[in-house]
C-alpha cells in the first residue's frame, strides 16, 4: 500500500513501519516503560462515546478556530517531534510546508534537524517554537531570541522532560541517534533499502538548532549524552516567570495533567496550557491526555486555552476533546505515520484524513460549527 491509498491513520502507521528500521519505527512508535499510558491515551478516547443530536442543519460546516492569535482551517497543530529528518530527509521542513498547504498549525521542537531560520526561510516563518529549558540561560535565550526573530510568535514551554523517558524498545533495538550501525543491527538498517538510499543521499543530518557554535554541549556524541548534559532537571515555576520576561509572545505549557499545575501554569503568566503526558514516553502511568483534561478545564477557566495532546488516531478524537473543552489538538506520531510513509504528501495524507473524519463526525453528531461544541454532545452512561 501507498500512502495515497492510505484510508487511516492506522494504515498510515502500517505503511510507516514497513518502511522504516525496526528501530526507528519504534522509536517513533514506543513509549516508556510498559507503554501503558500510550495505550491508555488512545483506549480512553474509544471509550467516549457521542450522543448525536439529529435535525439540525449541517449542510454548511466549519472547523475553523483561533489558537493563540492564529487562524487554522482545523484545530490541529503538528506537535514538536525531535530528529523527523530521521524518518525522511529534511523531514521537519516537509511537515511544515505540509501544514502550511493543509491551514493549520506547526510547532518546531528544540530537537529538530533544521534550523530556526531554515525553518522560517525554507518553510513558514508563522511556526510555534517548542523549548527545553537548558542548562545554559543564555543559549536558551539565544533559542527564543532567534524564535521571535524569525517570526515564531508562540513560544511552547515543554516542562515534562525533566530527564528523559525511560523507552525500552529503544534499547533493545539499540536505538541511538545519530544511528551507530553495529553487526547487531546492520540488517536493521539495510533491509529497509528505500530510506537507506533516501537518507544517504539526502541533505546530512544535523540537529540545526543545537549544532550551532552557541551550543558546546552538543560536542558530545549522541542526542541521549547531549540531552543528559544539557537539559536542565533542576527547572521550577519560577523559571517560567523568567521566561515570561523573556519571551514577548504568547506562552504555552506543555506537559500539565493536574489542576493545580494548570492554575500554577497561569499565575506565571502562561496563556495557554497543553494537558498531555508526551505520547505516553515520559511516565507511564500518568493519566491519559484525555482523562486529564476535564479537570484542567475545570480549574482554569474561560482566561487560559487549554490546547491537548495524546492518542489522536482519528478526527472524531479531536472533537470529543473539543467537546470536554479543548480549543484545539496537537498531533504526534499521526503527522509522523504519514511523514515515513510518502515525506511531504505523507504528512497531508495524515492531516487529510483527520479533517475528513472530523467533517463527517460533526455532520452526523449535529455539531456544524467546532467552536460551538460543548459537553452534551458526549453521551453520559449513568
Ligand atoms: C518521535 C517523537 C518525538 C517527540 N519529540 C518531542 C519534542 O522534541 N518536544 C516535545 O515537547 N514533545 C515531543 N514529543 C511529544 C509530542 O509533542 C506529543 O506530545 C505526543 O507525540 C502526542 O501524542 P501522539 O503521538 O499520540 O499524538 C515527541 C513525540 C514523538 C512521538
Amino acid at each position: 500500500m501507498n500512502y495515497n491509498q492510505a484510508i487511516t491513520v492506522g494504515d498510515l502507521r502500517d505503511i510507516a513501519r514497513k518502511k522504516l528500521p525496526r528501530s526507528v519505527f519504534g522509536f517513533i512508535d514506543g513509549a516508556a516503560h510498559d507503554e501503558r499510558t500510550l495505550r491508555d491515551n488512545e483506549g480512553d478516547f474509544a471509550k467516549i462515546r457521542f450522543a448525536p443530536r439529529f435535525m439540525v442543519d449541517v449542510s454548511q460546516r466549519s472547523q475553523q478556530v483561533e489558537v493563540l492569535g492564529n487562524t487554522f482551517n482545523s484545530p490541529m497543530i503538528l506537535g514538536p517531534t525531535g530528529l523527523a529528518g530521521i524518518l525522511w530527509p529534511e523531514g521537519d521542513l516537509a511537515i511544515a510546508r505540509a501544514t502550511q498547504a493543509k491551514g493549520i498549525g506547526f510547532c518546531q521542537s528544540t530537537n529538530s534537524n533544521c534550523s530556526i531560520e531554515q525553518l522560517a526561510t525554507r518553510a513558514r516563518s508563522d511556526f510555534w517554537f517548542q523549548l527545553y529549558i537548558q542548562k545554559d540561560r543564555d543559549f536558551s535565550r539565544s533559542l527564543m531570541q532567534r524564535a521571535w526573530n524569525a517570526g515564531s510568535r508562540v513560544l511552547v514551554l515543554t516542562i515534562d522532560l525533566p530527564l528523559p523517558g525511560p523507552r525500552e524498545r529503544d534499547q533493545r533495538n539499540g536505538f541511538t541517534v545519530p544511528p551507530r550501525i553495529g553487526l547487531d543491527n546492520i540488517f536493521d538498517y539495510a533491509s529497509k533499502l528505500g530510506w537507506l538510499f533516501r537518507l544517504a543521499t539526502g541533505p546530512k543530518f544535523t540537529f540545526g538548532n543545537i549544532d550551532n557554535p552557541d551550543a558546546p554541549a552538543r560536542k558530545l556524541m549522541t542526542l541521549a549524552q547531549y540531552v543528559s548534559a544539557a537539559f536542565d532537571p533542576s527547572v521550577t515555576w519560577e523559571d517560567l516567570d523568567w521566561i515570561r520576561r523573556e519571551w514577548q509572545g504568547k506562552l504555552a505549557v506543555k506537559g500539565i495533567l493536574r489542576a493545580d499545575d494548570a492554575k500554577r501554569a497561569q499565575a506565571h503568566g502562561a496563556d495557554a496550557v497543553i494537558v498531555s503526558n508526551h505520547g505516553g514516553r515520559q511516565l507511564d502511568g500518568s493519566p491519559s491526555a484525555i482523562a486529564a483534561l476535564p479537570a484542567v478545564v475545570g480549574a482554569v477557566g474561560d482566561k487560559t486555552d487549554v490546547l491537548m495532546d495524546g492518542g489522536i488516531r482519528r478526527g472524531g478524537d479531536i472533537v470529543k476533546a473539543m467537546a470536554l473543552g479543548a480549543r484545539a489538538c496537537l498531533i504526534g506520531r499521526a503527522g509522523l505515520y504519514g511523514l515515513a510513509s510518502g515525506g511531504q504528501p505523507g504528512v497531508e495524507r495524515a492531516i487529510g484524513i483527520l479533517q475528513q473524519e472530523m467533517d463527517i463526525v460533526q455532520a452526523l453528531l449535529g455539531v456544524p460549527d467546532i467552536t460551538k461544541i460543548d459537553p452534551s454532545a458526549l453521551f453520559e452512561e449513568r
